[in-house]
């Protein structure tokens, strides 16, 4: 039976995964290091200062600044960033999500959100949908960030439930993998290739059906 859907948040419920590109393209720019959407696709689902290590081996200059450096730099990314989500509103919703936590609250089944993202509260006030969801991790106090299952686990003690009863939707590859090692049931959001270590993979959040997810999770039971 399954006690909880646990939600990543950018790039499943609203398309600031873009937003988060932006930032990183614009610090890029200014440090003089071109970061491409294929690229970009490594940076979903890891933090901040893990984003900036990458980018910055990725333009061999992973010795050139100081851990202070790099915390401004970050600092800046972010600032550009809040700026970005400052003016998201429900609208931002992407489709099918509301009518998808609509169902899930109406089955009692619980809610759970395991973003990555320290800003993830501020993302749902703005989109009005805080109210649907029962638990909400911390990633500020999440030790070991995706790909590690540690931000899927807190959401599911946090809401009581035993991992293996819970169906856990990312878009990130790096997602997956923690879902997956959580013991989760994997569904991906995105591209079949990039995220072919998920159980269920649908192109579009407007795809994602309440009645086919609960189907697909019994006949794997
Ligand atoms: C994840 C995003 O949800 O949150 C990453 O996929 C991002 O791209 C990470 O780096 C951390 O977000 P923030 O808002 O704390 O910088
Ligand atoms: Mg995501």
């Amino acid at each position: 039976m399954v006690e909880a859907f646990i939600f990543d948040l950018d790039g499943v419920i609203t398309d600031t995964a873009h937003y988060h590109y932006l930032a990183w393209e614009k610090l890029g720019n200014e440090i003089g290091i071109k970061i491409d959407e294929e690229f970009n696709e490594t940076l979903k689902g890891i933090s901040r200062l893990q984003s900036l290590e990458k980018i910055l081996i990725l333009g061999n200059k992973e010795n050139d600044f100081t851990n202070e450096e790099k915390e401004k730099m970050a600092n800046y990314k972010n600032s550009y960033y809040v700026s970005l989500i400052e003016n998201i509103t429900f609208k931002d919703v992407l489709p099918g999500i509301l009518e998808l936590l609509e169902k899930i609250r109406l089955n009692n089944i619980k809610i759970g959100l395991a973003s990555a993202s320290k800003n993830a509260v501020k993302v749902l006030n703005n989109l009005e949908l805080t109210k649907y969801f029962n638990f909400i991790a911390d990633a500020a106090i999440c030790k070991n960030s995706k790909p590690a299952p540690d931000i899927f686990l807190m959401a599911a003690k946090g809401l009581n439930v035993n991992p293996i009863n819970c169906i856990g939707i990312e878009d990130a590859s790096a997602g997956i993998d923690a879902i997956n090692d959580a013991k989760m049931y994997s569904v991906g959001v995105g591209d079949r290739e990039i995220l072919n270590k998920a159980k269920f993979v649908v192109d579009s959040t407007e795809k994602l059906k309440f009645e086919a997810l609960i189907k697909l999770f019994e006949v794997k039971n």
